[in-house]
């Protein structure tokens, strides 16, 4: 089956950074205590008049530019959020009118942390099926507006941010060909019976509010290692190759434990993990495009590189995806 391919990555933060000793100004933590069970040690916290959108259409423009393309060529936008700018209509329809994109197809995803590989997969196939020709498919979000500000077991932990990428059907872009670039194999899943460990307690249909983000971490964190581990196996051996030829994994950046973990399992050096939780805290779905985009701008991933993106998130929603550059 011809598969569509990346050609552009782009990504945006907010201007205000905020580091782990200014967020021990605010609750009862520590830059130690963060750095030892996190790895976090700093994040992009938005300001007044940075949004979802505002973020997310700054990475798409950057995306267009890497790619040599223009809004006139996107006929498909997939967004993935769990903070939009507003309940409706969809945040992609605000970037599809900020850059200009007429007609086509736009859309949200609500995956909340594996919403870009959500998005991922479903614009893929979108372009795999003729739906579309090219897609701009963005992950961004605005945790900072979802934080409960007083507790300390999950305000440390997120971050602003958006990355996107243009991904080309096999119809526009050069032949799909043996060897050649493009997403190899996808796999998603879902376990709703674990709503209550990663929620937000407040929506338009219950609480007529936007509520707060609540997590049981530890919980999490024991199901992030098994469900990631398990499709990452499923990815390897649908795409009929090795986890050693593997060239870099792009993991979702909610704890430098578990992407440690993970890497582990599948028996990758962290010399091949890419790692930005460091800088960004956990960006929920910004967080794979944001970490793509930075090691492709600063020149790890190359072309002909074998990248696995992998992601777990609230829902429980899982996912991972095998990509050649
Ligand atoms: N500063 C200082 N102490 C703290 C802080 C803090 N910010 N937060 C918690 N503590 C304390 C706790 O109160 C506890 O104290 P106690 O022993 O006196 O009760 C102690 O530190 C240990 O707390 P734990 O929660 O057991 O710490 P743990 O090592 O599990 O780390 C963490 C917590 C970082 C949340 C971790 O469990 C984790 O990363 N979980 C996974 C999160 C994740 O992967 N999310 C993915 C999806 S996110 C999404 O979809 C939106």
């Amino acid at each position: 089956m011809p598969s569509s391919r990346i050609t552009g990555s782009g990504s945006a933060l907010p201007k205000r950074v905020v580091t782990n000793a200014e967020m021990a100004t605010m609750v009862d933590t520590s830059d130690e205590w963060i750095v030892e069970r996190t790895g976090i040690r700093q994040r992009y916290i938005a300001g007044e008049g940075e949004t979802t959108s505002t973020l997310a259409i700054e990475a798409a423009r950057n995306a267009l530019d890497d790619a040599g393309l223009t809004s006139a060529d996107i006929d498909l936008i997939v967004l993935a959020t769990a903070t939009p700018d507003n309940t409706f209509p969809a945040t992609a329809t605000k970037v599809q009118h900020a850059l200009g994109c007429h007609g086509g197809i736009a859309f949200d995803v609500a995956a909340v942390c594996s919403g870009f590989l959500y998005a991922l997969t479903t614009a893929d196939s979108l372009l795999t099926t003729g739906m579309a020709k090219r897609a701009l498919v963005i992950g961004a979000e605005t945790f900072s507006r979802i934080l409960d500000w007083e507790d300390r077991t999950t305000c440390v932990l997120f971050g602003d941010g958006a990355g996107a990428i243009v991904l080309e059907s096999p119809d526009v872009s050069n032949p799909a060909q043996e060897g050649g670039p493009g997403v190899l194999a996808s796999r998603l899943h879902a376990d709703g019976a674990q709503h209550d460990l990663l929620y937000v307690d407040g929506g338009p249909s219950t609480t007529q509010t936007v509520g707060h983000l609540r997590m049981r971490g530890p919980e999490v964190f024991k199901h992030a290692v098994v469900n990631l581990a398990s499709v990452l196996h499923e990815v390897i051996e649908d795409a009929g190759i090795s986890s050693d030829q593997i060239d870099w994994i792009v993991p979702h950046q909610a704890n430098k434990r578990i992407l440690d973990a993970t890497a582990r399992k599948l028996k990758i050096g962290p010399e091949r993990v890419v790692v930005t939780v460091d800088q960004h805290a956990n960006t929920s779905a910004a967080s794979v495009p944001l970490a793509f985009d930075t090691a492709r701008k600063d020149g790890r991933i190359k072309p002909g590189d074998l990248v696995m993106m992998e992601a777990m998130g609230g829902g429980f929603t899982w996912g991972a995806s095998l990509i050649r550059m």
